[in-house]
């Protein structure tokens, strides 16, 4: 009974140090960021109406240039000479400009910018293995990204030619790399996006694991299988023991059992 107890126990033990070896990042999410828009530049949304407002006051002789070429009205596109504004009924990826609105020359910068993928809220990787974070951002024009760790730029945090930052599709260190990790890599990731004066982030905790971690679920079942083998071989041990000793007792009553009535057959004899 006592052995059957140790077995669930380590079953138990073996569960849970198996549940605490599992490698792999957490979170994920939604994609969409709301992005705070600074004076002067505005972000479009594909399909969504876009309204370029111009301070200035009397309309009436309002024109708005694209990238310094005169915009004329269009089905798509209309200027409201009440207000001064131009109006997009959809924007497009494609309406990503400076649109400077005349005579007052105030320029606002379109730009589409998207995060495709939030960095997973938490990245767990072994030690001694690789890890790679993708900062998965677009933009036109394209934004640009750098990489922090605990708020000190990576390249400072991890000089070193373990840290690899690469292009992901046309945006310039999109992609960080490290490898092979040490335990002193951990730390929050930040992505950060800038876009002209608009900056987004994107953060992940990264926690290096030990690299025996892995090691324990596979451990645990070696020990179970080992004290299951143990318990088996003793109780096997015994249970021959106590037959041996069964045996042994049966076969002594046997003589017991046959000598008495030898025994009698000899006082029989001999009262003969
Ligand atoms: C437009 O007007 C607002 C207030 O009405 C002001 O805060 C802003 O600075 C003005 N922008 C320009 C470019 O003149
Ligand atoms: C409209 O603009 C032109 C030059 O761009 C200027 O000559 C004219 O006076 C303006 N008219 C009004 C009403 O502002
Ligand atoms: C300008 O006028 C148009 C049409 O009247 C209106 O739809 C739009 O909301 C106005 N924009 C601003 C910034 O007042
Ligand atoms: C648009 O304006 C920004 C400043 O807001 C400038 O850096 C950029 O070069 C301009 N782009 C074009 C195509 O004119
Ligand atoms: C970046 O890389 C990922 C996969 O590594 C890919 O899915 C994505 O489309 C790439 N580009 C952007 C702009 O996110
Ligand atoms: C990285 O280290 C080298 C020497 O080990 C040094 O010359 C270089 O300036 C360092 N770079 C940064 C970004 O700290
Ligand atoms: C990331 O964005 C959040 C929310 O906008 C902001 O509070 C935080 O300071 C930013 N972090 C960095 C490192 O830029």
């Amino acid at each position: 009974m006592q052995g059957l107890q140790i077995l669930v126990l380590l079953g138990l033990l073996g569960y849970c140090f198996g549940a605490g070896g599992s490698v792999g990042g957490g979170g994920g999410g939604g994609s969409d960021i709301e992005v705070v828009e600074t004076e002067g530049v505005k972000r479009l949304i594909p399909e969504k109406p876009l309204l370029l407002s111009c301070n200035q006051t009397h309309g009436d002789n309002v024109s708005w240039k694209r990238n310094g070429e005169l915009i004329v009205d269009s089905g798509r596109i209309k200027v409201h000479k009440q207000n001064s504004s131009l109006y997009f009924t959809s924007a497009e990826k494609g309406d990503a400009a400076n649109y400077t609105c005349m005579p007052s020359q105030q320029t606002i910068s379109v730009v589409y910018l998207k995060l495709n993928k939030k960095l997973p809220s938490s990245t767990t990787v072994l030690e001694n293995d690789k890890m790679s974070l993708n900062c998965q951002v677009e933009g036109i024009p394209t934004p640009t990204v750098h990489w922090l760790r605990d708020g000190v730029a990576v390249e400072e945090a991890i000089n070193s030619t373990r840290l690899e930052l690469q292009d992901n599709d046309s945006v310039k260190d999109g992609k960080l790399r490290i490898e092979p990790v040490l335990k002193s890599d951990k730390g929050n990731y930040v992505c950060v996006i800038n876009q002209y004066s608009l900056v987004l982030n994107t953060t992940t905790e990264v926690k290096v694991k030990d690299i025996y971690a892995a090691l324990w679920p596979f451990l645990g079942i070696v020990a179970e299988v080992i004290v299951l083998c143990i318990i088996i071989f003793i109780y096997e041990k015994r249970r021959i023991k106590q037959e041996d000793y069964d045996d042994s007792d049966t076969d002594q009553d046997a003589n017991e059992q046959k000598s008495p009535t030898d025994d009698k057959e000899a006082e029989v004899r001999q009262r003969k």
